[in-house]
């Protein structure tokens, strides 16, 4: 079965949601008077006070550098450290902690496979395959990477429903690619793409397949070895888990072969001033002090997610996300972006003649954040012809009666403009 289609464990699992509100004590509060109804996860989610107690702890008895010092403190700060990379792995379902590296986020993610796995090895006659629904973070590294190799960049083309169009796709693959990158679920529309049939696609043309799984992970049960990704990237932040942290898995024979992203300390086994022997896997890609708080906070993020298990989240937000298409669908006015068949967490849309900053700005007046804009999906909003969108994002703690403060504040949208 398709891992990313809602499974009947997911549809059958329940979710204890008044619990889980009450472990985000961002939640708990009033914005312009009003209860916060928070639904901009897809741009960050808030953090629950498993990963807040985490990093605080950390700091608060662990601190020191890692992988450096013989003193007590640096082994429990190495220790944690690693404790987030083999959350991670769990996570994953990654083979060995050594093809898990950590980044900033997924665009570092990104940016390191370009520049590492395809700088050296594209030229003149080999293509970039991406898709017309990336991020901007999944496309202008591939472009960056085409202007310095000479490589060309092509793009499957979406529907008027936000589906990758199957056909183009088959199509596009040839012994030319080199690359395939493409989203997992999409920030703007909140596609869920079907990436295990179509890594085994790319696979038979002879490409490496890299995903973006930023929107994917905290709603998707993402094993890398289902998958057969070549390269899997998320960021922490959209999982629960602290900024300025997330994970590249590649596959252990491709990192390998892989030259380092960026020079310096801790990436190293020996340095002299003609030559540097290189550290072993996931060091190598590691240069610098690491965000250590950083990934401990990642790891707590991580087993918080899996002790509530994604078939229970996947289950309960589908259900919230169906009741918001439902309210959406009923609304006159109103029309949905993005209306594929396989969603997660979003729902993206427009209302006749507003603005969306002003749907934006009316309903943070009632309390509800959204975000408004292009979400950095340029290209997915000039396939559908519009600026910008209002866009609603869900995660585990959101509920239909927020959805409900949703539509109350559209309501209160309309009557301010018309
Ligand atoms: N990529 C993030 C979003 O979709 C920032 O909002």
């Amino acid at each position: 079965m398709e891992a990313n289609a809602l499974t009947a464990n997911a549809a059958a699992a329940q979710l204890d949601v008044e619990r889980v509100r009450g472990e985000f004590p961002a939640l708990h509060q009033q914005v312009h008077g009003k209860p916060l109804v928070y639904l901009d996860s897809a741009a960050s989610a808030q953090k629950p006070s498993a990963v807040i107690e985490a990093v605080d702890h950390y700091y608060r008895h662990d601190h020191a550098n890692v992988h450096r010092g013989v003193h007590a403190l640096s082994e429990r700060a190495t220790n944690a450290y690693e404790g987030g990379r083999e959350a991670a792995r769990r996570f994953l379902n990654a083979e060995s902690v050594s093809e898990i590296v950590f980044v900033r986020g997924a665009t570092e993610g990104i940016n390191l496979v370009a520049q590492s796995y395809g700088r050296p090895r594209l030229g003149v006659g080999d293509e970039v395959l991406i898709t017309e629904m990336e991020h901007h973070s999944n496309i202008v590294p591939w472009q960056l990477l085409c202007e310095q190799t000479g490589a060309t960049l092509k793009w499957v083309p979406i529907d008027d429903r936000g589906e990758l169009l199957p056909d183009e796709y088959q199509r596009l693959l040839s012994d030319k690619t080199r690359i395939v990158a493409m989203t997992h679920v999409s920030n703007a529309l909140g596609t869920i793409v079907p990436v295990h049939d179509m890594v085994v696609q790319a696979h038979a043309a002879g490409a490496v397949v890299v995903i973006d799984g930023a929107q994917a992970v905290p709603h998707v049960d993402v094993d890398v070895r289902a998958i057969d990704a070549d390269f899997y990237t998320f960021s922490g932040h959209k999982v629960y888990g602290p900024t300025g942290i997330g994970i590249l898995y590649g596959k252990h024979a491709l990192l390998e072969a892989m030259p380092p992203y960026q020079g310096g300390g801790e990436m190293i086994k020996y340095v002299s001033l003609e030559r540097t022997v290189y550290n072993d896997l996931p060091y190598k890609f590691e240069a610098g002090t690491p965000n250590i708080a950083g990934a401990v906070g990642l790891g707590a993020a991580l087993q918080y997610v899996k002790g509530y298990g994604l078939d229970a989240i996947a289950g309960h937000e589908h259900r919230v996300l169906e009741y918001a298409r439902q309210r959406a669908e009923s609304t006159p006015g109103m029309k949905l972006i993005g209306t594929a068949a396989h969603k997660a967490s979003i729902l993206s849309f427009e209302i006749d003649g507003i603005h969306p900053h002003d749907i934006g700005t009316v309903l943070d007046h009632e309390g509800v954040a959204v975000r408004t804009g292009h979400h950095c999906a340029m290209p997915v909003m000039q396939h559908f012809g519009v600026p910008a969108t209002a866009r609603a994002s869900l995660a585990m703690y959101n509920t239909q009666a927020e959805i409900d403060a949703l539509f109350a504040g559209i309501d209160k949208v309309k009557e301010w403009f018309n």
